[in-house]
């Protein structure tokens, strides 16, 4: 998108603002298609953690996407932007079994990723056939956090535990449609992603009755112009070609998945924050934002570095800021960056905010959460309103307070 239309959206809707260009998520969800091309049966199931706007969820679903979703909510919102049941798949984690019971209620595919669950669901409901979240202990991604498939992490069933999942499924008279699993998020090496596959593969074998074998996420997005990313296409081919393999000696042709949520929406989304103050100390201009961690954690949280451009004036001597927001704790975006120079009331652009932006953005500081707009066939789309104070207020309760009583042993201490 030009500087001119950001420019103009920020002024009709107002700053802070969130703006997804739904050209690119299009692009995006193409090209991983394309990298699979290969493959007959290939499922993308769009991350809904990621950004879960119905609108966003609308376009995915136009593009031919399912989705993967982690809470009911997720389902819901899914089921309400118009998809089947059955093109969502329900991946939680250290959720109750009543929550699971009523998502395969609505007819939604169930991927399980602990013992307890698998056995208690196996022995109520045998004729739902379950997905399998598998722990392939391989450590990847690009922040501990955000590593989830290593022998530590709460994520998945063990693959040391094959003989007990199969103990059960024997046990209960239950069917394993599909095995899964995800391994991290900004993994840039594709041998990584084929190292787990083949645990996947090896993984897969013990099960006669899968239809897909779903191998989650994770592809490594660049942050800036010149920044690595995971090379979808040669992983394509090669991921394709063992898959086909694979299919062969299995002796059915079964669907390969994935759940992208970063790789689709990361790069479509731009966060606009106009810059309040600027303040010059004895060691460091601050750029001081009508924002913060509250509308975009990410920086704070993983340490994530999204690229930052003053679309106020472009074309201004580079000069080192940091950039920072309102909130009353720290809330570094950038330390000590290049940025076109600042003045007060200047527009600043921070790039890939489509991914997990506003879906943690909270009311922290009691802030309003800002508007999102879609920017599709050229025109700017309101899809979240701003909030307003009413928000903030809506379901609180106010009690009369009346006087504190004082307790007996507060008395005897008098
Ligand atoms: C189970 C699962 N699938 C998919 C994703 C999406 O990952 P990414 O945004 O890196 O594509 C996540 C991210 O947390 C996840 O936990």
């Amino acid at each position: 998108m030009k500087n001119s239309q950001l420019l103009k959206i920020a002024e009709d809707f107002g700053s802070p603002v969130y703006i997804y260009d739904s050209e690119i998520i299009t692009t995006q969800y193409q090209r991983l298609m394309s990298a699979f091309n290969k493959v007959k049966r290939v499922k993308i199931n769009y991350a809904v953690k990621a950004l879960s706007n119905i609108s966003i969820l609308k376009l995915m679903h136009t593009l031919g996407a399912g989705l993967d979703t982690v809470s009911i909510q997720e389902v819901k919102l899914g089921l309400a932007a118009g998809f089947p049941a059955e093109s969502i798949i329900y991946t939680p984690n250290g959720v109750s079994l009543e929550e699971i019971e009523t998502v395969a209620a609505l007819g939604c595919r169930i991927n399980i990723d602990n013992l307890s669950i698998l056995e208690q669901f196996g022995t109520k409901h045998p004729h739902v056939p379950v997905c399998i979240r598998i722990n392939p202990h391989v450590m990847a991604g690009g922040h501990t956090n955000i590593s989830v498939g290593h022998i530590d992490s709460k994520f998945g069933i063990s693959i040391h535990q094959i003989p007990h999942i199969l103990r059960i499924v024997e046990n209960t008279n239950m069917t394993i449609n599909g095995i899964h699993m995800h391994t991290g998020s900004d993994i840039l090496d594709i041998d990584v992603f084929l190292y787990a596959s083949e645990i996947l593969f090896e993984t897969a074998k013990n099960f006669k009755n899968l239809d897909f074998m779903d191998f989650g996420s994770g592809f490594k997005v660049p942050y800036k112009s010149d920044d690595i990313e995971t090379n979808i296409e040669e992983f394509g081919e090669k991921l394709s070609e063992r898959f086909n393999t694979f299919c062969k000696t299995y002796g059915k042709e079964l669907t390969i998945a994935f759940e992208p949520g970063k790789f689709l929406v990361s790069a479509a989304g731009q966060f606009l924050a106009k810059v309040n103050v600027v303040k010059q100390t004895t060691s460091t201009v601050f750029a001081q934002i009508d924002s913060g961690f509250n509308h975009l954690i990410r920086p704070m949280l993983y340490g994530s570095q999204h690229d930052i451009q003053n679309i106020s004036n472009p074309t201004g001597r580079e000069r080192f800021y940091t950039v920072v927001g309102y909130i009353c704790e720290t809330d570094t975006f950038a330390n000590n960056r290049r940025i076109a120079e600042i003045n007060e009331g200047d527009l600043l652009a921070f790039k890939n905010a489509g991914a997990y932006c506003f879906s943690m953005a909270s009311n922290y500081n009691s802030r309003y959460r800002p508007a999102e707009v879609m920017w599709h066939n050229g025109k700017a789309h309101l899809i979240r309103k701003r909030e307003i104070f009413d928000d903030i207020l809506r379901n609180q309760i106010e009690i009369d307070i009346l006087p504190q009583k004082k307790s007996i042993k507060a008395q005897v201490h008098m």
